[in-house]
């Protein structure tokens, strides 16, 4: 089969090849037709003239609705002035089907909650289409990176007898004559698996029934969360940094020409190096107090808002204003570490320099797109985890094996998870999570 992608065309110039994608665009001036087809890897012009092809199939041709589908055939020329350098000289044209005239997205402004109810048809435009580009790179290089770094990748199970992260977050679902969950995280197993493999990673859905509507939250989002026996807190900020630096990186390398699309200022990406700013939770708290009386007395009423959002003193887990407010003050990723154990899971290990703190770190994410990485150093010891157990209300019946990694062999140990979605919106520049994903699912919609 003749058959190229667009994508490869400057490796066929002079020679005559077949596209087969869909109608993108067109225009012509009665003896020429330009033609725009996208086959997914690209989009290419070709042009037709009258007499190439009989009457028939040249005015249907002028007549044909966006988004038909077709096959063309035609010599592949150079031509600086098109998009992509090239251009066919089409011979022959074969519809597929023609579309129906009311192809719903126009190229004009169409509203967010139009273009998620038609989100089936709006992957075929050109910024969500950059975008899922760029997440599948960021997927492959979180992959590349944990594959070469000594990791073993090891899935953990969807359906869980318990929770991970916090009972009020749970989707129930019947297994049997039993109640399961869906996994919030796959990190307790990981720790069981790190167990065998000293260092693993899993890579795959989380969900949480998430009852506030915001720009950060899904119900179902893909989390990638490495597990390291032996690891402190320290092994832990240090391999965040390395993902985060090494993700940039690969995006910056390979999908230039998406991020182009997409319109993002690459300065920010490209000032995105190590080392990364640290910040102790308490030393943080203390900056956004200051930050947060400038703002309160600034004129933009925005910037107010944001202020008034903010916490006032030591002890409450930090919103999304917080981590806007702190995140702003610095060019690349910052780790936040050491929040009180109060605020954070059942399972982190205390700081023994200050029995009130976890040894924990958020990585929060510059431009205001806050916490893309949780995780941190977990509690190694029988008595303490079981009587966190205890204290959070957990069914210790569901935690037996859990417990068991701590009676057999216990040792230090960290890991943590990175959000795919919160990644993606970062690098990106989205405005949402929502388009950081194929068919998002948030609270009360799951359509399409
Ligand atoms: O901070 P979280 O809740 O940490 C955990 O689940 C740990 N068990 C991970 C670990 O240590 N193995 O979630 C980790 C990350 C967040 O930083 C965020 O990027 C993402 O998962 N995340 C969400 N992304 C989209 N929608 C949501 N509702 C999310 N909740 C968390
Ligand atoms: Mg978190």
């Amino acid at each position: 089969m003749d058959q190229v992608m667009i994508s490869d065309l400057h490796r066929h110039v002079g020679e005559t090849v077949t596209i087969r994608g869909w109608l993108h665009g067109r225009r012509s001036s009665g003896k020429i037709q330009f033609i725009q087809v996208r086959d997914g890897s690209g989009i290419v012009q070709g042009v037709l003239m009258k007499k190439t092809v009989d009457e028939a199939l040249f005015k249907r041709c002028d007549a044909l609705p966006q988004e038909s589908s077709l096959s063309v055939k035609g010599t592949v020329r150079a031509e600086a002035r098109a998009p992509g350098g090239h251009e066919l000289s089409l011979t022959e044209i074969e519809i597929h089907q023609e579309a129906d005239r009311d192809y719903p997205i126009a190229p004009k402004e169409h509203s967010i909650g139009f273009l998620m109810e038609h989100r089936h048809l709006w992957l075929r435009s050109r910024k969500p289409h950059a975008t899922l580009r760029i997440r599948a790179t960021i997927v492959k290089a979180v992959r590349d990176f944990f594959d070469s770094h000594g990791f073993l990748l090891i899935d953990a199970p969807i359906f869980t007898p318990a929770a991970c992260e916090g009972t009020t977050t749970l989707f129930e679902v019947q297994y049997f004559d039993e109640k399961a969950y869906l996994t919030q995280s796959g990190q307790l197993y990981m720790e069981a698996a790190a167990m065998a493999h000293g260092r693993v990673y899993c890579f795959g859905p989380a969900f949480r029934a998430e009852k506030s509507k915001t720009r950060r939250h899904l119900t179902e989002f893909w989390m990638v969360e490495p597990e390291m026996a032996y690891g402190e807190l320290e092994d832990v900020m240090q391999l965040a940094e390395g993902l985060l630096t090494f993700i940039v990186e690969r995006v910056l390398e390979s999908r230039r020409e998406d991020l182009k699309v997409l319109e993002r200022d690459l300065s920010k990406l490209e000032a995105v190096r190590p080392p990364f700013p640290r910040i102790s939770y308490s030393d943080a708290v203390e900056r956004i107090k200051v930050r947060r009386a400038e703002l309160l007395r600034s004129p933009d009423e925005e910037q107010r808002k944001l202020a008034e959002g903010c916490l006032t003193e030591w002890g409450g887990d930090f919103g999304a204003p917080d981590e806007t407010l702190l995140s702003g003050q610095y060019d690349r990723p910052v780790l936040v570490h050491r929040y009180p154990a109060a605020v954070k899971a059942f399972y982190m290990k205390r700081d023994p320099a200050d029995e009130r703190l976890a040894l924990c770190v958020d990585v929060l994410a510059p431009e205001g797109y806050g916490e893309i990485i949780g995780g941190g150093q977990r509690a190694d010891s029988l008595e303490f985890l079981e009587s966190r157990i205890a204290e959070h209300g957990l069914p210790r019946e569901a935690f037996q094996w859990y417990l068991d990694l701590r009676k057999y062999g216990s040792v230090p140990h960290s890991g943590f998870g990175l959000g795919i979605e919160r990644t993606v919106a970062w690098i990106c520049g989205a405005e949402h999570l929502r388009e950081c994903i194929p068919f998002p699912r948030m609270l009360y919609k799951i359509y399409p």
